[in-house]
């Protein structure tokens, strides 16, 4: 400030003069004076300049008139120097305009002359660059292209010439350098260097630094503030691309399964992720799950059961909001565990309608096959049978097995069995299923006819007609059917004097025996036979009985008595012989009550 340009070189001295008083101007100084400069400072010597004499200056009232309230300006009048009275700003009197003059009217007295002083007030570097704003910030998305450029706030200096701003500086940074274009006045524009990227820096911060021209130059600066604005150039990223998880069957729908996290780097809507589960190819798990679009929480929607599905395999999806969106897949692996939610089921096949009574040990009567849906224990099946019976259970091969005869059968005694099967599976608790099977047994001829004696009387009085009814034999057979059903028939007889074929018959269904003449006593007493009962097995059985039959006596030896048989045949005559032993006979009868006779 104290470097006064003392140049009060009057560049030029020029008198005018005119007759009227205050337009009269007598000539024309000038001098330059620095601004700022301390008050006191000499701008010039204003009387010797204008040639007049320093000792007449008080006496002919010298001064100086600058026209504005501020006396700038005052003169010295012991010494006739014009020195800075005031602060002097350049810019607070010319602004921006390059040459600042300040006009000065300086007035003498007797004779009135005036004159016109100019001073040059010379520019300081006393402003420094400002800009309108400390910060300004821009917005520029993420996608563009190295070598677009952005215009910046220019910085603006009070000073002028070549103390006005001069140049623009950019900090040191890895996007952007600055392209200065000279029009009117200097203004600087960023130009992009290389691409942004939002997520790794999505806000840039520079320093823009107006210098100017002076010397020391001064500067100025403003903070630029680069927002990297989002463009959906990242696609969601699953924190797994597999996630495994396991479930028990038959969970409570809503049951929560596990949550699948996305986070997207871009942002808004362009980060903005939202969960859905694959609709491609996974119908069964879009009946069975569920995802929250927001949460990512995978719920159970449907029925799980370990017997239709061992496990799952769900691709869920993140996406975002971006236009267009992007997205990305993951894989959820949900192992089901079993529960024994399974009773076993018994399937029997009978293999025979029937099982012959005499069947041997090991005859195979039914295939038993057990099922059980559980995996692993709940599923492991064992099968017993309930009952005492003449049957076992044998194991052909896992979960299959044969109803086996183990033990005499006997239609006679039992003539089915009702065989209870339990099928019993190793879960915790264990869970049970039984099945009946009925196994009847059939027949086989294992059963002989039976007389309840194995000797049969039958009295006979004497002269009994011919087709009575001797007896009815009767053999019982424990058998059913075929071989039960008995024929009779006479198979040998003792009696030497008569075939027997003319004396008895038997009738082979009922067991009749039936006589086929009248018996004498006195020619026959007694005779015997034997019957036998056969049933209708293949091969039959028989058994015998043997029969005794024994003539009565009766007093017959009257013939009016025989008379009405002599009708029925030539046996009577043939039989009954009359003899001189007479009398025996008569003994006989007396002997004989009557009342006594069986008949
Ligand atoms: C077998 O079961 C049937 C039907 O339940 C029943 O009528 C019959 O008495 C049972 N027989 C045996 C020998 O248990
Ligand atoms: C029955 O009698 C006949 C004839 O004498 C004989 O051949 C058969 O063996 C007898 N049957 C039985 C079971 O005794």
């Amino acid at each position: 400030m104290s470097s006064i340009t003392r140049s009060p070189v009057v560049a030029y001295v020029l008198f005018v003069l005119l007759d009227c008083y205050w337009e009269a101007v007598s000539g024309q100084l000038s001098y330059s004076i620095s601004e700022e400069v301390n008050t006191g400072t000499s701008v010039g010597n204003v009387a010797k300049d204008l040639n007049l004499s320093v000792d007449d200056l008080e006496s002919r009232m010298f001064q100086v008139v600058t026209g504005s309230k501020r006396k700038i300006f005052e003169v010295n009048l012991k010494t006739g120097v014009l020195f800075v009275n005031d602060r002097i700003d350049r810019e607070e009197l010319c602004a921006k305009a390059t040459k600042c003059t300040v006009s000065v009217e300086a007035v003498i007295n007797a004779p009135l002359k005036l004159y016109r002083l100019e001073i040059n007030i010379l520019d300081v570097n006393d402003n420094y660059p400002s800009f309108s704003a400390n910060s300004q910030s821009i917005e520029i998305a993420e996608s563009t292209l190295p070598g677009t450029k952005f215009l910046v706030l220019s910085a603006y200096d009070a000073d002028v010439g070549k103390n006005g701003i001069s140049t623009y500086k950019l900090n040191q940074n890895d996007y952007f350098s600055l392209s200065l274009n000279k029009g009117e006045s200097l203004s600087a524009e960023l130009v992009l260097q290389k691409p942004l990227d939002r997520e790794k820096q999505p806000v840039i911060k520079l320093i823009l630094t107006a210098v100017d021209g002076g010397t020391p130059p001064k500067s100025g600066t403003s903070q630029i503030i680069i927002h990297v604005l989002d463009v959906n150039d990242n696609v969601p990223i699953f924190t797994k691309l597999l996630y495994k998880t396991s479930i028990n069957e038959n969970v409570p729908l809503g049951t929560p399964v596990i949550t699948v996290t996305a986070t997207d780097t871009d942002e808004g809507p362009n980060g903005e992720i939202s969960y859905s589960l694959s609709s491609k190819d996974q119908d069964h798990v879009l009946e069975i799950f569920q995802i929250d679009e927001i949460t990512g929480l995978i719920t159970v929607k449907g029925k799980i059961d370990f017997e239709e599905h061992l496990a799952f395999e769900i691709r869920v999806q993140a996406s975002d909001k971006g236009s267009p969106p992007m997205a990305a897949q993951c894989k959820v692996l949900i192992e089901v565990v079993d529960l024994n939610d399974n009773t076993p089921e018994i399937f029997v096949t009978s293999l025979i309608n029937s099982v012959k009574e005499d069947a041997k040990i090991g005859t195979a009567v039914a295939l038993v096959s057990v099922l059980d849906r559980d995996g692993g224990k709940n599923g492991a099946v064992h099968c017993n049978i309930k009952n005492d019976s003449p049957f076992k259970l044998e194991t052909n091969y896992k979960n299959y097995y044969s109803l086996v005869v183990d033990g005499q059968l006997d239609r006679e005694s039992a003539s089915l069995y009702n065989v209870t099967i339990i099928a019993t599976d190793d879960g915790i608790p264990a869970l049970t299923s039984t099945s009946g099977l009925t196994v009847y047994i059939s027949d086989v001829n294992d059963n002989s006819p039976s007389f309840s004696d194995t000797l049969v009387h039958i009295y006979l009085k004497e002269n009994s007609p011919v087709g009575a009814i001797l007896k009815r034999l009767s053999a019982v057979d424990a058998d059913i059917d075929q071989n039960s059903q008995v024929r009779y028939s006479i198979v040998e007889s003792n009696s030497n004097s008569l075939p027997l074929s003319t004396m008895v018959n038997i009738n082979s269904e009922t067991g009749d025996i039936v006589s086929l003449q009248s018996f004498n006593y006195e020619e026959l007493k007694t005779f015997q036979f034997k019957v036998q009962a056969t049933d209708s097995g293949v091969p039959p059985l028989s058994s015998n009985v043997t029969v005794n039959v024994l003539i009565l006596d009766e007093n017959d030896n009257n013939p009016t008595i025989l008379a009405p048989y002599s009708e029925h045949g030539s046996v009577n005559s043939e039989s009954i012989p009359y003899s001189a032993e007479a009398g025996y006979f008569v003994a006989k009868i007396r002997a004989v009550d009557v009342k006594s006779e069986f008949w």
